[in-house]
């Protein structure tokens, strides 16, 4: 696949020639002149075959209405359009990822109909795509990265792997605290790790911060995931971030010693050891509360609308927030076009379709938020240096070892 994907870039190659020749000519023209050069360079002249079928009239997604009517170019099909670029992309490495997968897909189809520029996407997990770009050097075909743990992007932006860029777009679209603060990548999302506990059986007041969590008063009542997994190192990261490395190992200690079994399963597996009566409080990233009320499964229907979500740390620092973002590879052959990807999945209209299926905050807070996300009210979210985690992600397995948290 990763050779065809070679091969078509290689194909198109001496057409993206000609569309920078294009463009940099088109500096000096008028608007009108432009758009009609656009218009050359994307519709492609029917063959004797093609005119003589009639193209069936298709309506349009809900989607194409909102990014057609936004859209001041000609409108575009993927089909004709000219230039590529591609993406190495770890978007959810679990199984989600293929709705989640399904959802980035909507939102490239309507940036190639908007700008001409089609993306192709190389997804895997986020260490094995780091190693691709590590050995393909120069060579490399992807000129994004996109992924979805800030430990992963610091990993990329320490390797070399990205190169700083300056947008105003972006600047304009995301606030400083979910950017990187020398320009390697910018959030595109971000996920609140929160409790989860039924108002039946704990009583609110009784949750405030995580530093509480390893108060002996809730002995044999947390349920969470594995240490090894990256959500929770990510939360330990977090930790040394906000208090040192002993105060982490501390807390990690005391953490493990409240657990109310061995960790097991995955974020949602929490919540339903709850409502089988195996503990009070579960560790969960806060779209799992959306993806419960929108599965098919009973289960997950009545824990979706029996147990709330309490989101630590409000008024003292604020909740841990894990960041999904992209960069621009190091040897990028097509910066100008990656740039403008990243600019336009900083859109409202594209951060609604992230955040619609997949309940993860958008980091453009001009973005309309799905019900679920309103009704939480306003979530104070840790300015704590997104890198400041990143650097910390290898201390933090080391304390998860060390707590024996397995
Ligand atoms: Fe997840």
């Amino acid at each position: 696949m990763l050779v065809g994907i070679i091969l078509s870039l290689i194909v198109v190659g001496v057409g993206i020639n000609i569309w920078i020749k294009n463009i940099s000519k088109s500096t000096k023209l008028s608007d009108k002149e432009k758009l009609e050069l656009d218009r050359k360079n994307f519709v492609k002249k029917p063959t004797n075959t093609e005119k003589e079928i009639p193209k069936t009239k298709r309506t349009p997604t809900k989607i194409e209405k909102e990014t057609d009517n936004l859209n001041s170019r000609p409108n575009i099909s993927v089909e004709v359009s000219i230039i590529e670029m591609a993406i190495f992309l770890n978007y959810i490495n679990h199984k989600p990822v293929l709705i989640h997968y399904d959802k980035d897909k909507i939102i490239y189809d309507a940036f190639t109909r908007k700008y001409g520029i089609k993306v192709n996407v190389v997804q895997n997990k986020a260490a094995a795509l780091i190693k691709k770009l590590e050995m393909e050097g120069k060579d490399t075909p992807a000129d994004v990265f996109m992924t979805v743990g800030i430990g992963d992007l610091y990993t990329a932006k320490k390797k070399g792997l990205l190169q700083p860029f300056t947008s105003e777009v972006v600047k304009k679209n995301i606030p400083a605290q979910f950017m990187d603060k020398e320009d390697y990548y910018t959030g595109l999302t971000y996920r609140a790790r929160v409790l989860i506990y039924d108002p039946a059986k704990t009583d609110v007041k009784e949750l405030s911060t995580y530093k509480d969590l390893a108060n002996p008063k809730w002995k044999g009542k947390i349920l969470t995931r594995s240490g090894t997994h990256s959500y929770n190192q990510h939360l330990i990261a977090f930790m040394i971030a906000k208090y040192g490395k002993e105060e982490a190992l501390k807390w990690t200690e005391g953490l493990v010693a409240n657990f109310a079994r061995d960790p097991k399963g995955n974020d949602r597996a929490q919540a339903k050891a709850i409502l089988a009566g195996e503990g009070d409080i579960g560790i969960m990233n806060s779209y799992y509360m959306g993806k419960m009320a929108a599965s098919d499964d009973p289960i997950q229907q009545e824990i979706a609308k029996k147990f709330k979500l309490f989101f630590p740390d409000q008024g003292k620092g604020g909740v841990h927030a894990n960041l999904s973002g992209a960069g621009i590879t190091k040897y990028a052959k097509k910066k100008a076009h990656a740039q403008k990807l990243i600019e336009y999945l900083t859109s409202p209209e594209a951060q609604k379709v992230f955040t619609e299926k997949n309940y993860e905050f958008p980091a453009n807070p001009k973005t309309k938020l799905p019900e679920l996300l309103k009704s939480w009210g306003k979530i104070e979210v840790s300015s704590i240096d997104f890198d400041k985690i990143g650097e910390n992600m290898d201390a933090a397995a080391d304390i998860a070892a060390k707590a024996n948290f397995k």
